[in-house]
């Protein structure tokens, strides 16, 4: 199966001299095509950052990041953004979601940018606003006007708009409720299964990083486990269930 993400001992470090962090130590990591893979560990052990380096937000010290067929080292900042618009749907941990325009103008002018426009781009955005449970009276707000979790929803929409290749989600049921956090990741789920959607979730939460096909651990910036979950049918509601650990 080919590789749709690889990281080649992939270093990040932040600052220098004594006051450096270590964020990614020498990390090595293949995700196939068709994954849906849950990356876990404790706050600060680099999992933003891994993907911020995947998305080409940033820059590894050294080491190599191949998305799509593509060292991202290689290319300029205008080729990378390409690369994300056409490819990455990207939910952030903290949304950032465009202050001053409306919640559904932050969705349409994605669409916008891959050339959607009009009556068509306003009723894809309807739907996807609708899908990830944004009420539609929040439609024509700030996103400042939003609650947490419906900002979350909002970043959901925004990040799957053009049908992404590779979706990477930085703990997009953070701010959710559980009934909330369950319709996200069986939405997730299909996408994966359906359209083979690369998923590359984030998450504190042991019940939500059993609904890949693999989970990793993170921890002090190096990848500490690598399991793969067994397969599941879509839609079914799997009693929660720990994975085992490599050391039992
Ligand atoms: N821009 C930055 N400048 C300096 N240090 C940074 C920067 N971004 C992250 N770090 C540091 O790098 C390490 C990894 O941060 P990262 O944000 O990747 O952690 P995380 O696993 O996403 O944590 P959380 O679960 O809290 O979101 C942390 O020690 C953090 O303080
Ligand atoms: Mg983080």
């Amino acid at each position: 199966m080919s590789n749709v993400i690889i990281l080649d001992r992939v270093t990040k470090k932040y600052g220098s001299g004594h006051g450096a962090t270590l964020a990614l130590d020498e990390v090595d990591l293949a995700i196939p095509a068709g994954q849906f893979i849950a990356v876990m560990g404790p706050s600060g052990c680099g999992k933003t950052t891994l993907l911020n380096l995947i998305a080409g937000l940033d820059d590894p010290t050294s080491g190599h990041v191949v998305v799509a067929g593509e060292d991202l080292g290689k290319l300029s900042e205008r080729a990378r953004f390409e690369i994300r618009l056409r490819h990455i749907g990207i939910v952030f941990q903290s949304f950032n979601l465009l202050p001053r325009v409306s919640v559904a103008r932050n969705v349409m002018w994605r669409l916008e940018l891959v050339g959607l426009r009009g009556r068509k781009a306003r009723d894809r955005t309807a739907a996807l606003l609708e899908e990830a449970g944004v009420p539609e009276a929040a439609w024509d707000r700030f996103p400042g006007e939003l609650s947490g979790g419906e900002q979350q929803r909002v970043g959901v929409a925004r990040a799957l708009a053009t049908d992404p290749r590779i979706l990477l989600a930085d703990e997009p049921t953070g701010n959710l409720d559980s009934l909330g956090a369950k319709r996200l990741l069986d939405q997730l789920r299909r996408l994966n299964q359906q359209r083979r959607m690369v998923v590359v979730l984030v998450t504190h939460d042991p019940h939500a990083g059993i609904v890949g096909s693999r989970s990793i651990e993170l921890r002090d910036g190096r990848v500490i486990r690598d399991v793969a979950s067994p397969p599941r049918e879509v839609g079914v509601v799997v009693p929660f269930e720990r994975p085992h650990d490599a050391n039992g």
